[in-house]
This record gives C-alpha cells, sequence and structure tokens, in this order.
C-alpha cells in the first residue's frame, strides 16, 4: 500500500456490525456511518433477530452495493458472529476489517482516525481508557465491570492495552489471516480479550486510539452473567498458560 494514503482510498474497507435485535439502530447507524466514508462496505451480522433487524438490513442491500448481509440461524454470540464476518469479508478480498457495534455506541466519525493509524500498525483499537478517551452516559457499574475487566486481564495476561473488551477497531486483512480463526472458542465479549491476545502473540503491532464511548439510547444491551463468567474462566486459562510457559522457558533457558 502507497505511504500516506489510508486503506479505504484503494481497497474498501469492510465495517462488520453484529446485530441482535438492533432494527431502530441500524438506520440512523449506516446513514452516519456513509455520510462519514462514503467508500466503506458493511456486513451486517444477524444472528435471526425477531425484531426483524436481518429483514431491514436486506432491504438496504438491495438498493445499496455498498451493504451485504450475513443471516445466521440462532443468536451464538459476538464472538460466533464476527469470526463468521471475518471469513466473509476475507474470502472477499478486503484488505482492512473493521468490528463497530450497532447500537450507535461507536461514533462513525471516529472511524477516519482508526484507519489513518491503521497505516502504522497491525491492529487499531478505538479506546475509551487511554488519555482523550471518554465514556458518556455508561451507568457506574457497567463502567466498573469494564474496568475492573481489563484490570484483570492485563494482570493475567501481561498485556500491554488499556481497553482490551473494546469493540471497535481496525484490522488488517493480513493479522486475520494468520491467526487461526477455527480455534477461537470465546463466545461472547470475551472474544475481544481472545484476539488481541493473539494479535498480541503473533507479535503484530497493536496501538489504542481515543475514542468517546456513547451508551446505546434505543434498545437493550445484550450483556449477561454468563458473558462475564466465561470472561473470568477464560482469561484465568490464559493467563495460567501464559504463565507457565514463561516459566518452562526460565527452567529449560530457551
Ligand atoms: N450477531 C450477534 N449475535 N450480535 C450480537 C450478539 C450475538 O449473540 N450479542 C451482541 N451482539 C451485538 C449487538 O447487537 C450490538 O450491535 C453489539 O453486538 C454490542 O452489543 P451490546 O449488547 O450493545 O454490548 P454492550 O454495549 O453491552 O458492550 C460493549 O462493551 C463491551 C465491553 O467493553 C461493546 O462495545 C462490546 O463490544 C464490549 O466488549
Ligand atoms: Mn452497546
Amino acid at each position: 500500500m502507497a505511504e500516506g494514503t489510508h486503506a479505504g482510498e484503494i481497497d474498501p474497507v469492510l465495517v462488520i456490525v453484529p446485530t441482535y435485535n438492533e432494527r431502530e439502530n441500524l438506520t440512523p447507524l449506516l446513514q452516519r456511518l456513509h455520510d462519514a466514508l462514503p467508500e466503506v462496505h458493511v456486513l451486517v451480522v444477524d444472528d435471526g433477530s425477531p425484531d426483524g433487524t436481518g429483514e431491514l438490513a436486506d432491504k438496504f442491500a438491495a438498493s445499496d452495493d455498498r451493504v451485504h448481509v450475513l443471516h445466521r440461524t440462532e443468536k451464538a454470540g459476538l464472538g460466533a458472529a464476527y469470526i463468521a464476518g471475518f471469513h466473509w469479508g476475507l474470502d472477499h478480498g478486503y484488505r482492512t476489517l473493521v468490528e463497530m457495534d450497532a447500537d450507535g455506541s461507536h461514533a462513525p466519525e471516529d472511524l477516519p482516525r482508526l484507519l489513518t493509524a491503521l497505516d502504522e500498525s497491525d491492529l487499531v483499537i478505538g479506546s475509551r481508557y487511554v488519555p482523550g478517551g471518554a465514556l458518556v452516559n455508561w451507568p457506574k457499574h457497567r463502567e466498573a465491570l469494564s474496568r475492573g475487566a481489563n484490570l484483570y486481564s492485563r494482570i493475567a495476561l501481561g498485556v500491554p492495552v488499556n481497553d482490551m473488551t473494546a469493540g471497535f477497531r481496525a484490522y488488517r486483512a493480513r493479522v486475520l489471516a494468520a491467526l487461526p480463526l477455527g480455534e477461537v472458542a470465546s463466545a461472547g465479549y470475551c472474544f475481544q480479550i481472545d484476539l488481541t491476545l493473539r494479535t498480541a502473540e503473533a507479535e503484530f503491532d497493536i496501538v489504542e486510539v481515543p475514542i468517546t464511548f456513547t451508551e446505546r439510547e434505543i434498545g437493550t444491551s445484550k450483556m449477561n452473567g454468563s458473558i462475564v463468567g466465561e470472561a473470568m474462566v477464560r482469561v484465568a486459562q490464559w493467563g495460567l498458560r501464559r504463565r507457565l510457559g514463561q516459566l518452562r522457558r526460565l527452567v529449560t533457558r530457551r
């Protein structure tokens, strides 16, 4: 890629948007995204939303070549939706794959800054927890949970990323092509931690750029106790594996 040009100017960028019951959020989101970046393509990955999000996405796709839809039969978690979206994007030759929530929490207007930063790195994380990052209208208990999850992950894993659970990101396709996506078992939001860890372990460059995360105004969060439980167990397992690996290298002096 030529220096100084960002990915979207040469190859269309694919923005993957997982949806479960986001019907009312979809229209304003697509509007804002294409106002900010007319060139980008969107892949809505819908898990058979009962509220008709998938059908609405199909209507957009029918009249707009930039919009694509992947229909999945049941709600199988954020991680599984993104893995399916990544495969679709890689198969279709996109060079940049973006993750973005459907509910307006991630401002499409911030995306140009993420893409510019990708010129100098392999994964750009839109971060709430670096200087300049912010939270708007997030209930205190959600903020505490998110900060706690990040502190716990950092201590357990030793990866120097401040917002490991962040869901607004831009990956170079070659990163996702290099990772064993078929082995990713994380179903819930710990998928974000999982991919951050895999990207760091594969020695790709990760940068965080500050974003403002604004709590949704329409619909409800899909966060629940089992998502938190999965994250706690998996992060502990990954942490143990990493510590044992360090110990083994120390003992065998490799
Ligand atoms: N297809 C599909 N399947 N989409 C899903 C599923 C699922 O099982 N679960 C959630 N989503 C979609 C939602 O429709 C939304 O577009 C996006 O994933 C984020 O879900 P929310 O339920 O709005 O997440 P949140 O606001 O509570 O959580 C935010 O913070 C987390 C912790 O930092 C998000 O930014 C997460 O990505 C982040 O991990
Ligand atoms: Mn949300």
